[in-house]
Order: C-alpha cells, then structure tokens, then sequence
C-alpha cells in the first residue's frame, strides 16, 4: 500500500469544494480544503502538499496570484497546479495562467473522471520524485560512506608506508655508521700498530741511552723529557688500539663490586672536594671476565669526562647491576647474562649532536691540546671487545649516564686469591734468541736484553729462527715478534712445541688479536714494552721453567 500524499483543494465555494472532495475520494489520498487564498497558503505552509487544486475566481487574490505566490516558496517550485475554472478562459488569460505557474487546466462543468485522472498522474508523479529523491539520497550517504572509508583505509596505508620507510632508514643509516666505525677502526688499528713499533724502538733505545749516561749529566734531563714523551705517545697508540679492538687484553675472572670499590679512593682524590661520589652496587652480582686493568681505566675515563661536564661541582654515581643486555642488544641477544655498570653524572649533558659523536674517535669538545677525543672509543672498544656493549643517555643540562654491560663468566668460579703474585727474582745469563722482522725492534731489543746480562742471538724472520734453533743447542728462551709476513710468531711458538718442548717463547705483540688456544698458553709481551717490563717478564718465564 503506497503512503498517500496531500492534495490541497482551494475554492471559496463549500458547495463545490464538497464536490471535488466527492470526485477525489477514491483516490485514497488525503484530501485538504481552503476557503481562501490566504488559508490555502496557511495550509501550505503546514503540510507537504503534492497537488494543488484550485478556483480561478476569489475574492480578495484571484487563482492566478495565489499560484504567483506559492511559485515564490522555494518548496514549490515545482508543485503540480491545477486550475478549475468556471467561465469560458480566453487563450491569453491561459497563457496568463500558465506564466503565473499552473500546468493544466480543468474545464467547468467538471467531467469527474477527467479531473481524477489528472489530479491521479500529479500525485504518482509527486510520489515517484519523492521516492526518487530518497533513493539519491540514500546513495549519497553510501558513496560518502565508502569514500571516508576509502581515505581511512589510504591513511592507514600511508601511515605504514611511512612506518617501515622510517624504519628502513633508520637500519640503514645504523649500517652505515657501523660500517664508518668499522673503517675508522681498521685505519687506527693500522697506524697505532706501525706507531707503536716506531715508539717501541725509541723508548728501547732512550732507556739504554739513559744508562750509558753519568749520573750528574745534565743531559738526562732531556733524555727524561723525550722517554716521558714517548710514553705519553705509547699511552696514546694504547688507546686507539682498544678503540679499534685490537688491544691485547689479558681478561681473568672477577668481582665487579671489589673492582668499583677498590676505585673509589682514588676517583674521590681524582674528583676533589666538590663531587659527591655514590657507589650502589646490587649484592652477590656474578663474576664477569675483563681485563681488570683496562676496566679501571675506563671507570677513571668516564669519571674524568664527569668531572669535565661538572665544573662547578655535582655528583657521580656508579652502579652495578645485573640485567639480560636487551637494552644494548635490541633484543636480538635478550636473555644473556650481564652485569650493567652505570656511570651517571649531574653535569651540563650532551646536545644531541654531540651524542651522536661522543664514541667517534678523536671527537671531542675540549679544544686542542686538552682532549683527545679517544676517551669514550677507547670505553666502548673495550666493552665490545670484551663481548659486551655500552650505551649513552644524556640531556643536556640534566646531566649523563654512561652504560657498559659486560658478560657474566658462567664456565669459572671466583679465583680464590687473584692478588697474591709471585715475588720474581730478575735472571741473568740467559741466552736468549730474539725473533722481529723490524730490524730497529730487533736490535733494540736485542740491547735491552744484553744490558740485562743475558746472551743475545738474533734472527729476523721465524724460518732464520728455526735455522737457529736447529744449529745452536743452548737457547734458553725466545722472545718472538707476533706480526711477521710469512710464518708468525704464533705459528713459530707453535712449531717449538713440537720440537722444542722445553725452549720456553715469549709472544710480543701489540696489535693483531690473537688467537687463544687453551692447549698452549703463551706468555705475551705486550708493544710497547720498557726494559723493565722485558725483564720481568723473562724473569717470570725462566722461574716457571725452573720451577717444572
Ligand atoms: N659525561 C659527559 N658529559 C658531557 N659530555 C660528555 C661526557 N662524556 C663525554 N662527553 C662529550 O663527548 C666528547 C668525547 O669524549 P671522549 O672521552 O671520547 O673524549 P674527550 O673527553 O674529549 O678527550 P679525552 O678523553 O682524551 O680527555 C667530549 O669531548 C664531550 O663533548
Ligand atoms: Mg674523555
């Protein structure tokens, strides 16, 4: 059953609008009636009307003006108008009729089934629009619908897009910077390792030099500044070596806590008066394998970059403990066992410029002459190279927060008593067979061990030295260079343990990260070396063969 639609009916007539009334009945549609133009338009304004109906000749506004009127309402516009006139309508009062905004015309007498069926198609014609206008409507907000969702949807593809298109460039820009690191190191390993040698030979030679001189001579003075300046320089090459990862480290099994604690005098006489020091290390951490040497030298590098940040004083705390490394990691190796050690200062921080660079080698902010730039690559060499990693957080005015994160020792219990060292007694009269392919090591070498007493036989290769070996029986010991072309002091020291058991070899190197076979434990000689440490170290290995 279709919804019926309002026919308004205007005659000042009763009688005759009771007649339309009769004639429309059957329509099924609701039937409106006005007396009047003026409540034609009352009920205009009402209701919805679909068709109007209505007497040319009223009182007061004519048919003509009421159509006139009802054309202005912009609602309709286009609302059927039908005219029912009674006298005989000239052509131009219909030409009137139609500019004024009626479409058709019913003829008086009335023929009843003409006037039904006309008032009939304006209504189906009302109905229809409506319904087509619904249905436009309905498809608008469908369409508007499916376009918010479509741009939801290309929002969402555009945020991802952007997503991984950050991300990507952040990994690759992490690749480079790896790769830029890796370059870095392998150019300063390069140079450290050649000026470790050069330095070697002077500070070989400046020692002997020293003891050729007469106690009173004015000249030692100098020789002083020149050796104190060759160490500074060796102290240097030490710590690119351990930026590059190529620093000999001689890692044993230790406690952290004792490690921090044992600092703590020092770092409070390091610091002066106007830096608090806190220490707060978790109890029972587990035992990390380090070089305890190198880790105090990096706990007194990140102190000095604190004290540098705190001019006016402020506070330094170290902490120690356990965690799963995730932080250093990303992730990939959670899980793992590590003892953290933080160092946090209250200083003026670092800009994020500045942090980006702080690991670089020979970055730094302290101007010529007073800063190095090595102190932070040497720190996260060392972590790395101990198998672990370091991390840095700061704010600038807020202060700084340094992480190393070190592997817990699982394979070995606590070393018992790791200070008690064996007194050493030096050695003389040893002949020894010195091994370097650098004829200025060679020899300086060579007159250390001379003005220690001992007998010296050179060779300057492993094969000259096995030549040796085979023809001269009384060797005591050999101190052979690692880093030789052809065969290496580790494969010599190898060889020797096959046919030579009982010649004792001290390994000297400073720059190639040697292997460490645990069937054969080689005494090493770290480059540079001072007579003095040559000595006890020959000392120490001739003790060990005597003791057997
Ligand atoms: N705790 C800190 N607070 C603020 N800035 C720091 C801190 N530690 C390091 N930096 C910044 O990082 C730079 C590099 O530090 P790094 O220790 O490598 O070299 P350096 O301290 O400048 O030189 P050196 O260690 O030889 O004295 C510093 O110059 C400084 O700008
Ligand atoms: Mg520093």
């Amino acid at each position: 059953m279709q919804e019926p639609v309002n026919i308004l009916l205007v005659d000042d007539q009763p009688a005759k609008l009771l007649s339309y009334e009769v004639i429309l009945a059957e329509l099924g549609e609701n039937l409106i009636k006005a007396g009047s133009a003026r409540e034609a338009l009352e009920q205009l304004l009402r209701h919805d009307i679909a068709v109007v109906l209505t007497d040319v000749s009223m009182p007061e506004l004519d048919g003509f003006e009421l159509a006139a009127m009802i054309r202005e309402h912009p609602r309709y516009r286009r609302t059927a108008i039908i005219f029912v006139s009674a006298i005989h309508l000239t052509d131009p009062d219909r030409l009137r009729g139609y500019a004024a905004g009626a479409v058709d015309y019913l003829p008086v007498p009335l023929v009843p089934e003409l006037m039904r069926a006309k008032v009939k198609v304006f209504a189906e014609l009302y109905r229809k629009t409506r319904e087509l206008e619904g249905l436009n409507a309905e498809l608008e907000k469908r369409v508007t619908e499916r376009t918010a969702e479509l741009e939801r949807a290309n929002a969402e593809l555009e945020r991802r897009v952007e997503e991984r298109t950050r991300e990507r460039e952040a990994a690759l820009s992490q690749v480079h910077e790896m790769q830029k690191m890796e370059s870095l190191g392998q150019l300063t390993g390069g140079v450290a390792h050649d000026f470790n040698n050069l330095l070697m030979a002077v500070l070989g030679n400046l020692t002997l030099l020293k003891k050729q001189l007469p106690e009173d001579s004015r000249l030692i003075h100098f020789v002083d500044g020149a050796i104190a300046g060759a160490e500074r320089g060796a102290k240097l090459t030490k710590r690119m070596l351990a930026f590059a990862r190529r620093q000999e480290l001689k890692p044993i099994t230790v406690q952290v806590d004792a490690l921090v604690r044992g600092m703590e005098d020092m770092l409070r006489r390091l610091l002066g008066q106007t830096i608090d020091i806190e220490v707060s290390v978790t109890p029972a951490l587990p035992l990390i394998r380090i070089d305890p040497q190198q880790f105090e030298l990096a706990l007194l590098n990140l102190a000095v970059n604190a004290r540098d940040a705190m001019p006016e004083g402020g506070r330094l705390t170290i902490r120690a403990s356990r965690e799963t490394g995730e932080d250093f990691t990303g992730g990939a190796r959670g899980g793992d066992d590590f003892v953290c050690v933080a160092v946090a200062d209250t200083g003026m921080g670092m800009d994020a410029a500045t942090l980006a660079r702080a690991t670089e080698p020979f970055f730094t902010t302290k101007g010529v002459g007073k800063g190095t730039g090595l102190g932070l690559s040497m720190v996260h060499g060392l972590a790395a190279q101990s198998g672990g990693g370091m991390r840095i957080a700061s704010q600038v005015g807020k202060g700084t927060v340094v992480r190393l994160w070190l592997p817990v020792d699982h394979a070995r219990p606590a070393p018992q008593d790791e200070s008690a060292e064996h007194v050493v007694h030096p050695v003389r009269g040893c002949r020894v067979l010195v091994v370097d392919d650098d004829p200025l090591i060679l020899s300086g070498t060579a007159e250390m061990l001379r003005d220690l007493g001992h007998v010296v036989v050179e060779a300057s290769s492993a094969a000259g030295a096995i030549e040796t070996l085979r023809t001269d029986p009384k060797i005591d010991l050999v101190v052979t260079d690692h880093a030789m072309p052809h065969m290496t002091g580790m494969d010599l020291a190898r060889v020797m343990h096959q046919d030579w058991p009982d010649i004792p070899v001290i390994l000297a190197s400073g720059y190639i990260d040697l292997p460490e076979p645990d069937d054969l434990p080689i005494p090493r000689l770290a480059k540079p070396y001072l007579q003095s440490d040559l000595a006890e170290r020959v000392a120490a290995v001739m003790a060990e063969r005597a003791a057997l």
